[in-house]
């Protein structure tokens, strides 16, 4: 069966009207993206201040409906109808994950087990419902700061916020982390988290999707790959647990400024940028390490 979608770009403001109205138009499924949604590898997302709204129909005629009632009842809505073809998603979303070589590390889907790199250190990461595959500019920024780090810091202790799939978490650990922590506010992610770190041979990351005021201590590599937004309002939380150095990425380029200075104020210190296309690593310091 093949699957007809209604795709509406709109403000944030009027994207709960949207999903409302497709539902009301007998939708059968509805996404959001927003700027809470973690960007995913090939996925379009929304202008800023804007959401994307996409309801799927199983008749072409209620899409075409539900095109015409969010034109009329939304202006400034931008509403597209657009065939989907039918397809088993877990073979597509297969094909779109791709193993990366960062440094002394290969990231790559489990059915790549057969074929991985015998001179790296390897992990292998499920995709399922959590982000964290390793072929996002935004991972594979961090993956090569956890590289170096770890490389001239062995047994330094990690926190890793925001840890998905937990693929940062465990990199530090393949490459000789001592402490090692990974927080999610997701529990879905944390539960995939625990299964990858079984998979992977990995015991002793403490897990959890405990808020940073929970976690105990302070840590010498702090990684936090989450949105700028989330990354500002977490920095009162984030900067105390910095024991030397501080890795953010999920930052768009003309993001950074403000990011950072949310950082620079809690009293951390700039230590160098690495950008990525559109993406941008922020690196800062505690000024007593
Ligand atoms: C872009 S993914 C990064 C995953 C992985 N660390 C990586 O580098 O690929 C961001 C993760 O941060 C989590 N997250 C978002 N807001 C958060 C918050 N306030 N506290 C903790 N985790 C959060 C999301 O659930 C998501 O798993």
């Amino acid at each position: 069966m093949s699957w007809v979608s209604v795709t509406v770009d709109v403000s944030e403001a009027d994207s709960e009207w949207v999903q409302t109205l497709l539902t009301e138009a007998g939708a059968a499924g509805l996404e959001v993206r927003d700027a809470s949604t973690p960007p995913m590898p090939g996925v379009r997302r929304p202008s800023a201040g804007e959401a994307i709204v996409i309801g799927y129909f199983e008749q072409a005629a209620d899409a075409d409906d539900a095109l015409g009632t969010v034109r009329d009842e939304v202006p400034g809505a931008r509403a597209v109808v657009e065939g989907v073809v039918e397809q088993d998603w877990s073979v597509a979303w297969r094909e779109r994950i791709k193993s990366v070589t960062v440094g002394r590390l290969w990231v790559g889907p489990p059915w790549e087990k057969a074929t991985a790199p015998a001179d790296k250190v390897c992990l292998f990461i499920e995709p399922k419902m959590a982000f964290g595959t390793g072929d996002h500019p935004t991972t594979s920024l961090c993956l090569a700061a956890v590289d170096s780090y770890l490389a001239s810091h062995p047994g330094c202790s990690v926190l890793d916020v925001g840890t998905g799939t937990g693929v940062l978490a465990f990199a530090a650990k393949k490459l000789g982390s001592g402490r090692t922590v990974g927080t999610d506010n997701d529990p879905v992610a944390i539960e995939l988290a625990k299964e990858c770190a079984e998979e992977n041979g990995l015991s002793g990351v403490e897990l959890s999707t405990k808020t940073l005021d929970e976690v105990e201590g302070t840590f010498d590599f702090v990684l936090a790959n989450i949105l700028a937004n989330t990354l500002i309002a977490l920095a009162p939380l984030i900067a105390p647990k910095v024991k030397h150095r501080l890795v953010m990425a999920g930052v768009l380029v003309p993001q950074a400024d403000e990011v950072r200075r949310a950082y620079v104020a809690q009293g951390l210190v700039s230590a160098g940028d690495v950008v990525e296309g559109e993406w941008i690593r922020l690196d800062l310091v505690h000024p007593g390490a």
